[in-house]
């Protein structure tokens, strides 16, 4: 048997949040994010013939090497997924994944790693039915976000909305939607995401019991009001390019997702005093320059700072004599606004 599939597939950067669930995978309110083009995971699905009676074969390596740790979210995964994928419990299932970006930088790989394993099984499900997907890029979007939710929205390229909302027309909470070239103006496709690595290790907390903390959030229902309300600001300063709101936007996003951290029940913080240093001297240098980098997080020290193309050299020339020195060992990843995965 020679069955297999090979995609590419890049991480996200969500300019309003998704925080919160319901149900399987459902986001608790809407959200918006910009497509990465560096920061990809490169994933290659096999079948093989299955040697065990259990539900779900799979064999799971990271740059070929077997890591086992990883089974028991794929196995969650392709359980959630079975009634989209009639093979999974036919074959053994041998996946081979690897990241483009450290697999130490505290860059969340779900979205990218998510992303990629949905498309191979949507392309091998092609193969083995024998007939083309209808609609190829929404059905691999539901998958991954049985994944991981941000994963659904790393199917397209350029902007990518989440959630159902009154002002996104088509959109959904079971899978995302691009935002067309019409609905955007066109200086926001020549964006910049300078990623600072502040801290490069595990995540303090993970995005499951992130995502659980809202439940019994006090705060919950006003948070996901105020997002209904930044999705509709956030179209009309895409659609105007009015970098002023879209600035306000981002930002207030990013302090509401940690200060929703910072009052939960337990309570964590997620910035570190590097991560503040290094808010703190952008908005001085935005002050001082008239330039519009913009800071974004997200549930973690790290910090993306996001700017028009033409302001590229000035930034990175501010970046290296003031920011880099709060990273760890100076690291950074700079990427660009992205056109979503692409087949191997
Ligand atoms: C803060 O998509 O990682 O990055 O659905 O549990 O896998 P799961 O959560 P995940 O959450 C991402 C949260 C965020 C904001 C965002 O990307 O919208």
């Amino acid at each position: 048997m020679n069955i297999s599939s090979k995609w590419e597939s890049p991480s996200n950067i969500a300019l309003v949040k998704y925080w919160g669930k319901m149900g399987i995978q459902l986001p608790a309110n809407p959200s918006i994010s910009f497509t990465l083009n560096e920061a990809k995971t490169i994933t290659k699905v096999s079948l093989e013939e299955k040697t065990t009676k259990d539900d779900f074969e799979i064999l799971v390596k990271y740059d070929s090497k077997e890591i086992p740790e990883f089974e028991g979210k794929i196995i969650q995964f392709l359980n959630r997924t079975a009634h989209l994928f009639t093979f999974t419990k036919q074959f053994k299932i041998v996946i081979n994944t690897v990241n483009t970006f450290p697999h130490s930088s505290g860059i969340a790989s779900s979205a990218s790693g998510m992303s990629a394993l949905a498309l191979c099984l949507c392309s091998i499900e092609e193969h083995v039915e024998g007939n083309k997907t209808l609609d190829f890029y929404r059905k691999a979007s539901v998958a991954a976000r049985l994944g991981s939710g941000s994963a659904c929205r790393s199917l397209y390229g350029g902007l990518v909305s989440w959630g159902a909302h009154k002002d996104y027309v088509g959109s959904s909470d079971e899978f995302a939607t691009q935002l067309s070239e019409k609905e955007v103006f066109s200086g926001f496709y020549g964006f910049k995401d300078m990623i600072l690595l502040v801290d490069e290790g595990k995540k303090l907390v993970s995005s499951t019991l992130g995502h659980s903390l809202l439940n019994n959030h006090p705060f919950a229902s006003a948070r996901y009001e105020e997002a209904g309300k930044n999705m509709s600001l956030m179209k009309k300063a895409l659609k105007e390019g009015d970098l002023g709101l879209f600035t306000h936007i981002v930002e207030s996003e990013a302090m509401m997702l940690h200060a929703l951290m910072m009052t939960s029940n337990p309570y964590f913080v997620l910035m570190r005093p590097n991560t503040l240093a290094i808010i703190e001297k952008v908005w001085d240098f935005r002050k001082q320059t008239g330039l519009r980098p913009v800071v974004t997080l997200d549930a973690g020290a790290n910090v993306h700072v996001l700017f028009p193309q033409e302001e590229q050299d000035a930034i990175f020339q501010f970046a290296g004599e003031h920011l880099l020195q709060y990273c760890q060992e100076n690291k950074y990843i700079c990427s660009s606004i992205g056109n979503g995965p692409k087949q191997l």
